[in-house]
């Protein structure tokens, strides 16, 4: 007689989605304040006893990676705020079952970084990038620090954590004039550059209201810049479309969490820096690990409450324009 293990199948949702992405803030803190993201001040920071240590993390991927995930992506905020990052992609990559670990980054720090998280088995970056103009950068993150990003992208390409994807959120009136730049960008150079739509998040209601542009605006002004055909992207199921110019190195891409957005084909969960399964980007559902970890659980024992969890996963969000998030911890969410 066959014996079925049901506490190692595979974990899907009540709509037959098979969940085997997730997504890892180590952190909520940032070292830039986009203007989309956060407010100039910050915001009120989670307690310091509240967040998950580096081991804590890693014993919560190894519970997912028992049940089915396989690909695990570190955000934050910045990531790279967290001490000794490297040391986490070190245990994360040792665990049975991860195929892929990658990261999430504004891109200030990843040069000083680099080699240690490329030793400790890091293969692929993103990095954010909103314009290619220091002032503007100034005026978008309200940090400066343009130069270190294109320093620590050169870094990831000669560190070889090809294909690097750059995440570009374009707002009206803000950087959306250097569209062509970007494209041009993807021409000359083997980088996968994602527009992706500015969505409602905190207190950007306004921001989000006047600079939202919809991916197929977008699209359409790129095709001003030269016709684009469809390509597959660089791998990986992720939400973004791509298309690319005649002859060109790399390709564009266009997120479009509001207006065609992925929830059908979502794959994805994520652990906040608190240690709270969120199953859901704009939802508010979300399972608390955290208790159960710190009071002694096995790696059978969360497994099995991540199984659990898959019962609250929403079938879509509800995000509409002009709609703010009733969640308030949405950072470095989409582009993955
Ligand atoms: N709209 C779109 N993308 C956002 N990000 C954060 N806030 C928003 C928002 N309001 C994403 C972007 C950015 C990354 C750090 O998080 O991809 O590059
Ligand atoms: Fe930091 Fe990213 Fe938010 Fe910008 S968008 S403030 S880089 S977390």
């Amino acid at each position: 007689m066959t014996v079925i293990d049901l506490t190692r199948a595979p974990l899907e949702d009540q709509f037959r989605r098979a969940i085997t992405y997730l997504r890892v803030s180590v952190t909520d803190k940032c070292n830039l304040r986009c203007v989309y993201c956060m407010p100039e001040g910050g915001l009120t920071w989670l307690p310091k006893a509240d967040i998950l240590s580096l081991e804590e993390i890693a014993e919560i991927v190894r519970a997912a990676a028992s049940v089915g995930v396989r690909s695990v992506r570190l955000t934050g905020g910045e990531p790279l705020v967290r001490r000794d990052l490297a040391s986490l992609v070190r245990m994360i990559a040792r665990i049975p079952g991860i195929e892929d670990i990658a990261l999430s980054t504004n891109g200030l720090l990843l040069d000083a970084q680099l080699d240690e998280l490329v030793d400790a088995g890091l293969r692929r970056v993103n990095v954010s990038l909103d314009t290619l103009n220091e002032q503007r950068f100034f005026e978008i993150a309200r940090r400066p620090g343009l130069d270190r990003v294109i320093r620590s992208i050169y870094a990831a390409f000669a560190a070889g954590l090809a294909p690097i994807k750059i995440n570009c959120v374009v707002m009206r009136g803000r950087n959306d004039d250097e569209l062509g730049a970007f494209a041009d960008l993807t021409r000359e150079c083997p980088v996968f550059v994602r527009f992706i739509e500015v969505m409602p998040v905190h207190e950007n209601l306004d921001l989000q209201r006047e600079g939202y542009i919809s991916s197929d605006e977008i699209l359409e002004r790129l095709r001003a810049h030269g016709e684009l055909r469809p390509v597959s992207g660089p791998g990986g199921n992720g939400p973004a479309r791509y298309f690319a110019y005649d002859g060109a190195a790399g390709a564009v891409g266009v997120i479009s969490p509001l207006s065609h957005d992925y929830c059908e084909r979502c794959n994805r969960v994520r652990l906040s820096a608190d240690g709270k399964l969120r199953l859901c980007l704009f939802g508010d559902q979300h399972v608390d690990l955290r208790t159960p970890l710190r009071a002694g659980s096995t790696i059978e024992q969360l497994a099995a409450i991540l199984r659990g969890s898959m019962l609250i996963k929403p079938e879509r969000h509800h995000l509409d324009l002009g709609e703010a998030s009733s969640r308030m911890r949405a950072f470095s969410e989409i582009g993955g």
